[in-house]
């Protein structure tokens, strides 16, 4: 398992292909002046197939070995010692893969659709910047989103060469193939448009370009059908080592009167995804907040788009105003274009039956347009987890233009609305900040009961808290992250009751206004509302709730409970963001890994990180050479452990919903009780292990093939005569001249650059 884990970090650091990997190629260039004639006698003698001339006239010849890895992360040593001992070669290289990015002009797609993707290809300013993103290269290498929604047309031109099907399901039919149920009103086109605004292919003539067109893209059929707990919660767990990012554009019925959230299996594979998903960083839930704006309805009473593990996406529209669509509440995180009045531009993609639309609408449109810029940052930094990224969108949305009467600034100076949450999302931002982004310190949890006897609501209730230390917890929350609001209430009318809550830095957000249509007269039960205006404030001091009639003078009601929730982390994230910036690696493995940081950062993977993530400890040591410098590295916890100090069994320090935690022995144990045996088949274990075969075949297999052409390459060292005496004369002639003659990467490289720029109008 250790090793198993081993090899998977070695892996994804291949898979992600960041920056400063280099990866060789099994070609060299050799510079032999005595002519071609000796080029390919050399090329015989050592294996290497002889591939010409690179320049006319110039003698450069080029060489390739078919049998060595395509693609290494290390020079290849046998080839170096052979061809250094040639004195006919008076300069070789080793090939390299070169990341072309280009600098200041943005990599601009020709497909001819381009034009109308108003939201960004730089037409409007401020669009969603993602031209930005991709002019430092990032466009979702390596990245698997899966949309979960009516199904995706897998063959469409522009969707069939990102298509997983490792991504995808039919949940509704119960097979691997999520293809959509076409009839006559192509009822079931919104997951193929979702689709194709993600990862809609680039530079192929078809269509637009999806925001991370080199994403993965999967879809999984199951809203064409019964939706249970069940059908949810499959979906929800697909895959989730596999699956980074969920896109989802559905919840409960946006009627305005309708209080709904996720069942016991949705909750369970939410807080599983959050743990386990991406090998304890977390999967992605992105979320659409709701089309009930017509009828009033709050985003807060959607128990999906409330959920502190999705993150919530609202809609402005061309003209950045509050689209008429658009549900208002304090769990929207951030926003992307989409909709608005019939003279406002609509969002351009992919359609059923293999067409392009420009007639996508609604708050559907924007999840999908977020949960592209997210594939974008993963891609930036791999090692985010759920958290991070939600620190990092609340960064990166800007107030903008976006109008709404009800901007206001939190108590660390962000402005915050309840339609837009932070304001427009900004790719360029995003990745920007992904980049150098120092993981965040472990989630603190503080629960405080407020009210422990009923209540009389009346026209107007308000309770104050004095909130100093946590109960029962040795260290505070220093910086919120999400705060939820448990209420158990009876009233008349719930629809009227608005409840409000205000933060001891004074920054007051709504946790439901009113509701004109919902009529029902069963209160709140144990419902959580949450708010992320108070993000990174300091919790401690005054917390006001505030319920307030806002209809019939005759409305009574009975508050019978009130817990404030507070989510967030023990350190100063206002204070981290000017040192967070200067983690550097000092020392590398031929294989990317990083060895040490710069203090005090610690090592993980290619990274470095103020704080390891779940499952690894911070582990010091002292420089194997002999200095006393310390090392800092993240090391893997035991694999029963989810938060420890140390390598064994026995350091536990926290353990995963799943198992349970013994002080004593500070180890964890399985718990009897699981999903599994509650009769879902959502356990991911054979998927788990099936991906770690099919990785160690993968990074096994090419070592065991270079090694074997090693030992075969200086078995076979023998050549002709007649090579053998060209090669003494031009022993004899001397190596003249052993200069460095860089060769134009962009003339032995076609086919690895970018797809030429016609005409862009
Ligand atoms: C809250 O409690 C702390 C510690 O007991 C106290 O110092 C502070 O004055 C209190 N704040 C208010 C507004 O009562």
């Amino acid at each position: 398992m250790e090793l198993g884990l081993l090899w998977l970090l070695l892996c994804c650091g291949f898979a992600h292909g960041r920056a400063w990997l280099r990866f060789y190629l099994s070609s060299w260039a050799v510079r032999v002046p005595s002519g071609a004639e000796e080029a390919q006698c050399l090329a015989r003698r050592h294996g290497l197939l002889f591939l010409g001339q690179v320049i006319e006239g110039e003698p450069y010849y080029h060489l390739q070995h078919r049998g060595i890895a395509q693609q290494s992360l290390s020079q290849h040593r046998g080839w170096y010692v052979h061809l250094k001992r040639e004195p006919c070669v008076h300069w070789f290289e080793q090939q390299t893969l070169k990341r072309r990015v280009k600098r200041s002009i943005p990599v601009v797609p020709t497909d001819p659709w381009f034009q109308k993707q108003w939201y960004m290809n730089n037409d409007m300013v401020p669009d969603l910047n993602v031209l930005s993103a991709w002019s430092q290269g990032y466009t979702g290498m390596g990245v698997v989103v899966s949309i979960l929604d009516d199904g995706i047309e897998k063959d469409h031109p522009d969707l069939v060469a990102n298509y997983d099907p490792l991504a995808s399901y039919d949940f509704n039919d119960h097979d691997p193939d999520p293809q959509p149920r076409y009839n006559a009103w192509d009822e079931n086109r919104h997951g193929t448009r979702c689709a194709g605004e993600v990862a809609a292919t680039a530079n192929n003539d078809v269509c637009g370009a999806g925001i991370a067109y080199r994403a993965k893209i999967g879809g999984v059929r199951m809203l064409d059908g019964p939706v249970t707990d069940i059908v949810e919660a499959q979906s929800l767990s697909l895959y989730p080592q596999h699956i980074d990012i969920y896109s989802a554009s559905w919840g409960p019925e946006d009627d305005g009167r309708t209080v709904d959230g996720p069942g016991t299996l949705a909750k369970e594979a939410f807080l599983k995804g959050i743990v386990n998903g991406r090998r304890g960083l977390g999967s992605l839930f992105v979320w659409a907040s709701g089309n009930g704006g017509l009828r009033y309805d709050n985003c807060n009473c959607d128990g999906y788009t409330n959920s502190i593990y999705t993150l919530s996406v609202g809609s402005t529209t061309e003209s950045g105003r509050v689209p008429w669509y658009s549900e208002a509440c304090a769990s929207t995180l951030t926003t992307t274009y989409s909709s608005g009045n019939k003279d406002e531009e609509q969002i351009v993609t992919t359609d059923l039956r293999h067409t392009c639309t420009d007639k996508h609408t609604g708050t559907s449109a924007s999840a999908p347009l977020a949960a592209g810029m997210i594939a974008l940052a993963l891609e930036a930094n791999p090692a985010l987890s759920w958290r991070d990224m939600q620190h990092l969108v609340v960064r990166a949305s800007k107030p903008a233009h976006l109008q709404a009467d009800d901007w206001s600034m939190n108590g660390v100076g962000r402005k915050v609305s309840h339609h837009y949450g932070y304001g427009l999302l900004d790719a360029g931002d995003l990745v920007d900040l992904a980049k150098k982004w120092a993981t965040t310190r472990p989630q603190r949890k503080c629960s405080i009961r407020v009210v422990y006897k009923p209540l009389v609501i009346g026209s107007r209730l308000a309770i104050s808290k004095n909130v100093t230390t946590c109960p029962g917890k040795k260290r505070s929350i220093y910086s919120l992250e999400h705060v939820q609001v448990q209420l158990t209430l009876s009233y008349s009318r719930r629809g009227d009751l608005a409840i409000s809550l205000t933060s001891p830095l004074g920054t007051k957000s709504t946790l439901v206004a009113l509701r004109p249509y919902d009529t029902s007269k069963e209160g709140y039960k144990d419902w959580s509302f949450m708010s992320t205006h108070y993000w990174d404030e300091d919790p401690q001091g005054v917390w006001t709730l505030l319920l307030e009639n806002k209809g019939d003078a005759y409305n009574t009601g009975l508050l019978s409970s009130f817990v404030l929730k507070l989510y967030g982390t023990d350190e100063d994230m206002m204070a981290r963001q000017a040192v967070s910036s200067v983690s550097k690696c000092v020392r590398r493995n031929t294989d990317g890994t990083c060895q040490e940081c710069t203090s005090p950062f610690y090592a993980f993977q290619s990274l470095c990180l103020s704080y390891c993530p779940p499952r690894y400890y911070s582990q010091l040591s002292l420089d194997p050479d002999g200095a006393t410098r310390v090392i800092r590295a993240c090391a893997a916890c035991h694999s029963s452990c989810y938060t420890c100090q140390g390598g064994t069994e026995s350091n536990c320090t926290a353990c995963s919903p799943l198992s349970a935690y013994d002080a004593l022995t500070r180890t964890c144990s399985h718990l009897a009780y699981s999903y599994q045996q509650r009769g879902g088949s959502l356990n991911q274990g054979p998927h788990t292990h099936l991906l770690l075969i099919v990785v160690l075949l993968l990074c096994v297999g090419p070592i065991l093939f270079v090694l074997l052409y090693m030992a075969y390459g200086w078995l076979s060292l023998g050549g002709e005569n007649r090579c053998w005496k060209l090669a003494n004369s031009c022993a004899k002639s001397g190596i003249a001249s052993l200069e460095l003659v860089h060769l134009n990467p962009t003339s032995t490289k076609e086919s690895l650059k970018e797809p030429s720029q016609k005409s862009f109008p």
